[in-house]
């Protein structure tokens, strides 16, 4: 059971105090990260400050995983996924989030605290904690992945 890192800005902080309840009452062990109230604070800082802790306690290695909310959702997501060991998904709906699990292995997942209500964002959730990576024939691809966040630099 991994450990899970919840972090938002001002925008999901009430969807994120959702799912601490939510994945505490399963035993899951929480880093909140904040932010702690509605006061506005900048999603790109919130987010570095989430995956910086990712990379310390371990998300390379399968130890944590994360789940970031702003008010859509996708300011998180592309701030998560300038770390070359982020492999982030926006979800609003169960199959993607399954899919993102199956195929690329994702780490991280970012939903938005005005985009998703917070009972489907908890299956969300569940449903993305629980799926395995098919690995085979995904792995080299997500390998890859990481390949092109290392010698891509324009
Ligand atoms: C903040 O108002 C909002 O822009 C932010 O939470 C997020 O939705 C950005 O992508």
């Amino acid at each position: 059971m991994p450990s899970i890192l919840l972090a938002a800005d001002h925008g999901g902080f009430t969807l994120k105090e959702a799912l601490k309840e939510h994945l505490t009452q399963q035993g899951f062990e929480i880093i909140d990260m904040g932010c702690h109230s509605t006061d506005a604070v900048d999603y790109p800082a919130v987010t570095q400050s989430a995956l910086l802790r990712l990379h310390a306690e371990g998300i390379e290695s399968g130890a944590i995983k994360g789940i970031l909310c702003c008010g859509s959702g996708v300011g998180v997501c592309i701030a998560a996924n300038r770390f070359v060991f982020a492999r982030a998904v926006w979800a609003n709906d169960v199959s993607t989030a399954l899919w993102s699990r199956r195929h690329n292995d994702t780490n991280i997942l970012c939903m938005g605290g005005r985009v998703t209500a917070a009972p489907r964002a908890a299956e969300i959730v569940d449903a993305w904690l629980a799926e395995p990576f098919d690995g085979d024939r995904h792995q080299p691809r997500v390998d890859e992945l990481s390949a092109v966040g290392q010698t891509v630099r324009c």
